[in-house]
């Protein structure tokens, strides 16, 4: 059965359609079957993804409604990993997606209003794993710390922060790289374009450890 992750946050532009392209873009590289679920009204991904560009082995579906998670059921048999992307703003669909995922990832910039946005993210699961459908099965997460400038003192001060009150943080950052946005523009990742670069290196380590976190 396919993985299920969702990347969520209601603080928008925190890079949750960044990630979730780019690590369905590493996971299709290293030969697995993946899919994305645009659950975002927005749909950011699904409007830049080319069917028939380099990307066009990743299959991307709209599913900006309350019925994801059937859509996501659907996938399970034949797909290793679905990535669903939600929308930057607390809504059904999101609440669907999370009750269906194996792991949610929280992005967050290092700035207030991210780590608040990612706060109220954790809540929202924290309420969700109340719910019968994940009482016996709670969701687990980790944030991820995005658009960091390697070796800023900031990245550091919000890691240790909320490390220190208990929260999952990937010791991986999606550092600030204009290798990202470059590839947006076609809706492609530096694991396309620039595999050797310093961006894929960053996602192979993310990845790395989402893989062993989910494997625990
Ligand atoms: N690591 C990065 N380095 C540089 N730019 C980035 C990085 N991650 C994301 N960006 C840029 O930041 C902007 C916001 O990122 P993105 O669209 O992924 O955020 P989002 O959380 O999906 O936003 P929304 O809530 O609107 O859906 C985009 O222009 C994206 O190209
Ligand atoms: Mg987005």
């Amino acid at each position: 059965m396919g993985k299920v992750i969702t990347l969520a946050t209601s603080k928008g532009g925190a890079g949750k359609s960044t990630l979730a392209r780019n690590i369905a873009a590493h996971w299709l590289n290293v030969g697995m079957r993946v899919a994305v679920i645009d659950a975002d009204p927005q749909g950011s991904i699904i409007k830049r993804h080319d069917p028939n560009g380099l990307l066009s082995k990743l299959v991307v579906i709209a599913q900006p409604e309350e019925i994801v998670d059937s859509t996501i059921n659907e996938l399970k048999t034949d797909y290793d990993y679905i990535i669903v992307d939600t929308g930057g703003f607390r809504n059904r669909t999101t609440v669907k997606a999370l009750i269906s995922t194996d792991l949610a990832i929280i992005p967050l910039k290092p700035s207030a209003d991210d780590v608040a946005g990612a706060l109220e993210t954790h809540n929202l699961i924290k309420e969700i794993n109340k719910t019968p459908e994940r009482l016996s099965n709670p969701i687990r997460y980790k944030m991820i710390i995005t658009m960091s400038q390697q070796g800023t003192v900031i990245a550091r001060h919000v890691r240790s922060e909320l490390e220190q009150i208990g929260y999952l943080v990937l010791k991986a950052e999606m550092y600030h790289r204009v290798a990202y946005p470059e590839a947006a523009i076609k809706g492609l990742s530096p694991c396309i374009t620039d595999p050797e670069g310093a961006a894929a290196r960053d996602i192979a380590q993310i990845i790395s450890e989402v893989d062993d976190f989910i494997a625990k």
